[in-house]
């Protein structure tokens, strides 16, 4: 136990969700102390005793939300490492219907935690962005340095703002909070374990959660959205990335910041491989042996035709790369959904 107190703390908040649970696990297994900071206002309290699980120690997790400032003093009461923000809404199709949902979760609340972190003095911030930032991108792949389109969706804008308000307050903070901003592309999968994974609170808008839930039967069959985009199977395409290699990219992230304390960059973490959603069923079909009940249908508001990543920055700055393939992403998936229909 002596051991334990001793490691650098890191907040997560949002740390029972599904990139913030799996990070968190790499971040114990690096070394750290992860401090769970979760309103589970989309998530479960069983998440954290999962965590626990997997790493047989127990966690110090705090039931608040991580912009209020009583609420979050106690957090503070011993010395912070870093912090880690993954709390925001994330569903693309959701935003469109609930745009001031997303402006005030993610802008206003990325607004009042980093203030926190500048009032405590915490030295580095990771910050969970997004290729949805770069909204229709001309260029594929898309590397850091293309322009961030006019977004496609709210959600989208919401992520493009967080990343010029924490431009700003890095300059405004003169170095004295260092930033990683990491783009996510499509994380996908779970923890070999089986006990954690995506875990969506009713109908699923994530391709794979949807597909799993379909194939299991607990859902209807999948819908395509859209066979009819300039794609060469009219489907639209996406990279998608294990959750466990995007939780390692985290903590690699941390690692940069502590060799470059007072610095600011951006990081594309995908897999550099585009995949179509046709792909993606047949890709599943193929390693599970199942079907994969699906249908065609409209298109999806907010959808982009096609974005996948470089993520050679991330490779040659953070030391990081993916190393799990597709087929890995959705057996893993598939044991998790499994699980959960076992419970
Ligand atoms: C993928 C593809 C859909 C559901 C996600 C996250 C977002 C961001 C980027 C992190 C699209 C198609 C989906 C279905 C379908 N991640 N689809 N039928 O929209 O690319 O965004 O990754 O920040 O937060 O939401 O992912 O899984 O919703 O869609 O055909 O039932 O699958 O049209 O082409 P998306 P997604």
């Amino acid at each position: 136990m002596e051991q334990e107190m001793n490691r650098p703390r890191i907040i997560v908040t949002g740390g029972a969700g599904f990139i913030g649970s799996h990070t968190a696990v790499a971040l114990s297994e690096a070394g750290y102390r992860p401090v769970i900071i979760d309103d589970l206002r989309n998530s479960h309290e069983s998440v954290i005793s999962s965590m626990e699980d997997i790493l047989q120690s127990p966690l110090e997790w705090h039931r608040v939300d991580c912009g209020d400032k009583a609420g979050m003093s106690a957090v503070f009461s011993e010395p912070v490492a870093g912090a880690i923000h993954f709390a925001a809404d994330k569903a693309v199709g959701e935003s469109v219907a609930n745009p001031e949902k997303y402006f005030d979760n993610n802008i206003g609340g990325t607004a009042r935690f980093v203030s926190l972190l500048r009032e405590h003095n915490v030295p580095h911030l990771v910050f969970s962005s997004s290729c949805t930032v770069y909204g229709e991108a001309q260029q594929l792949p898309v590397t850091e340095s293309a322009p961030l389109l006019p977004a496609a969706s709210p959600y989208g804008f919401t992520k493009q703002a967080c990343e010029f308000l924490l431009q700003s307050t890095h300059a405004a903070a003169e170095g004295k909070l260092g930033m990683a901003i990491l783009r996510y592309f499509n994380p996908v999968g779970a923890h070999p374990s089986a006990k954690i994974g995506e875990l969506p609170l009713g109908p699923p808008s994530n391709l794979v959660p949807f597909l799993t839930q379909a194939v299991s039967g607990l859902r209807g069959p999948l819908t395509v959205f859209g066979d009819d985009y300039p794609t060469p199977d009219g489907t639209c395409i996406r990279d998608y990335l294990h959750v466990c290699d995007l939780a390692e990219a985290h903590v690699a992230a941390l690692k940069w910041l502590e060799k470059n304390p007072s610095s600011i960059d951006t990081f594309n973490l995908g897999t550099g491989k585009g995949t179509s959603v046709k792909e993606v069923v047949a890709s599943f079909q193929r390693s599970t042996g199942l079907q994969v009940p699906h249908q065609m249908g409209a298109r999806r508001p907010g959808d982009v035709a096609a974005i996948y990543a470089d993520p050679s920055k991330a490779t040659q700055q953070l030391g990081w790369t993916s190393k799990r393939t597709l087929d890995t992403c959705l057996a893993d998936a598939w044991r998790w959904q499994k699980q959960m229909g076992a419970e």
